[in-house]
């Protein structure tokens, strides 16, 4: 037998945030307590009222298909969100209800691209996008920002590298991985160059929208009128509602673009399970105390997080505005050595901080950024100090 998979995967890079929880595994398996910086995902549990809106709703039978593109409980909570948050308007016929933003993210890719159509991601980005963007078949670009510009992309350099040949534009804010957030002023640069290109769609990724500490409203592309009709926002529960496990996002779209992935996802998936839709719905609706609480939370361990790793050599830390995330360029330590270890990358950083200081993070070349590296805040206070702790111990051993 000839073991032989599609070509499409021979370009496909394994998740460099797995791989490194594998590796911290292997590490803790020898016996070495490894704190980990590297997860994408909230330590919160998922707050108990929607647990139990999820308990209900299997009790009174939501336990078979739903509509492809969601319940109309869901899409309906979802609109109103929308309203009542951004002051957005859009029917529920709009909004596609998916496993995960990540699959919203798939839909659009296989529904907008193919052969000879252009994207750009926005970069540092999320893992993810290349390799969904390059599953579709069109040549993916990137423009980038550093440290010295909050890592956000200036309007000028957007109108230098879009053409009429680029199709699709995708960005998150919040970012991940590095927390920056666009501001209404931002975005309002952005439009002026986006707008002379009617046939970019824009997918503006808003999934860490909660995980917002700068005081100002989230701020979305979309509520510019001028380009809403150009704009694909994706969301989802994973994040805000610290609901990864339960595999539920969405995006609101024009409707020629939500009805070409609701065509896709009938074939692929299907509707995103059933209770689980149904205690989303009451997520959105319910108080929203528990995301509150998670917010202060995130702030409170980015600020001491900023604090700890600004007092370590080498570490040059900006203050983003939003996500669970720091960014730091640590390109100031390349050169270095401690015995055997010598750093020239990123990821020589990354093993070297997790074998001898047995913290894990993840290298930012992942993202974009090889002077970079990404570091998750999403665990308590005390592992964070200890980890800081740690982390400045080995590099001061780097000379
Ligand atoms: C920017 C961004 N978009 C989308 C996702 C995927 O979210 P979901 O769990 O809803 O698939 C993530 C998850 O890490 C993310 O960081």
């Amino acid at each position: 037998m000839i073991k032989r998979v599609a070509q499409r995967l021979a370009q496909m890079e394994e998740s460099a945030t797995l791989r490194m929880a594998q590796l911290a595994r292997d590490v803790a398996a020898q016996g070495h307590p490894v704190i980990s910086l590297s997860l994408g995902e909230p330590d919160f549990d998922t707050p108990q009222h929607i647990k139990d809106a999820a308990i209900r709703a299997l009790q009174t039978g939501f336990t078979k298909y739903t509509p492809v593109a969601g319940l109309p409980q869901l899409r309906q909570a979802v609109c109103h969100k929308f309203q009542r948050d951004n002051g957005l308007a859009y029917t529920p016929s709009q909004i596609v209800v998916s496993n995960g933003a990540k699959q919203a993210i798939a839909n659009l890719s296989m529904a907008l691209l193919e052969e000879g159509d252009e994207a750009i991601i926005l970069s540092p980005y999320w893992v993810s996008y290349k390799e969904i963007l390059n599953l579709s078949g069109a040549s993916v670009k990137f423009v980038s920002a550093g440290i010295e510009q909050d890592f956000k992309v200036s309007a000028e350099q957007l109108k230098a590298a879009i053409s009429d040949k680029t199709r699709l534009l995708i960005y998150s804010s919040p970012c991940n991985p590095t927390g920056s957030l666009l501001t209404k002023e931002e975005l309002a640069s952005w439009v002026e160059v986006l707008q002379e290109f009617p046939n970019l769609i824009i997918v503006s990724d808003e999934i860490y929208e909660y995980i917002n500490f700068s005081g100002q409203a989230h701020a979305s592309i979309a509520q510019f009128d001028q380009i809403k009709e150009q704009v694909v926002i994706v969301n989802g529960f994973s994040k805000g509602f610290a609901m990864t496990g339960w595999r539920l996002g969405y995006m609101a779209a024009p409707q020629w673009i939500a009805d070409a992935c609701i065509k896709i996802q009938g074939q692929f998936t299907s509707g995103a399970n059933a209770f689980g839709q149904m205690a989303a719905a009451y997520a959105l609706e319910a108080e929203q105390e528990a995301t509150l609480a998670m917010r202060e939370a995130f702030e409170r361990r980015r600020n001491l997080l900023i604090e700890l790793l600004r007092q370590i050599p080498g570490f040059q830390v900006n203050k983003p505005q939003g996500a669970f995330y720091l960014f730091p360029d640590v390109s100031a330590l390349f050169g270095k050595s401690y015995g055997n270890y010598q750093i020239q990358t990123d990821e020589d950083l990354v093993l070297y901080l997790l074998e001898t200081a047995h913290v894990a993070l993840v290298g930012g070349s992942a993202f974009g950024n090889a002077n970079c590296l990404r570091l998750s805040y999403a665990l308590g206070e005390e592992d964070l100090k200890e980890a800081c702790r740690r982390i400045a111990e080995a590099c001061e051993k780097l000379k």
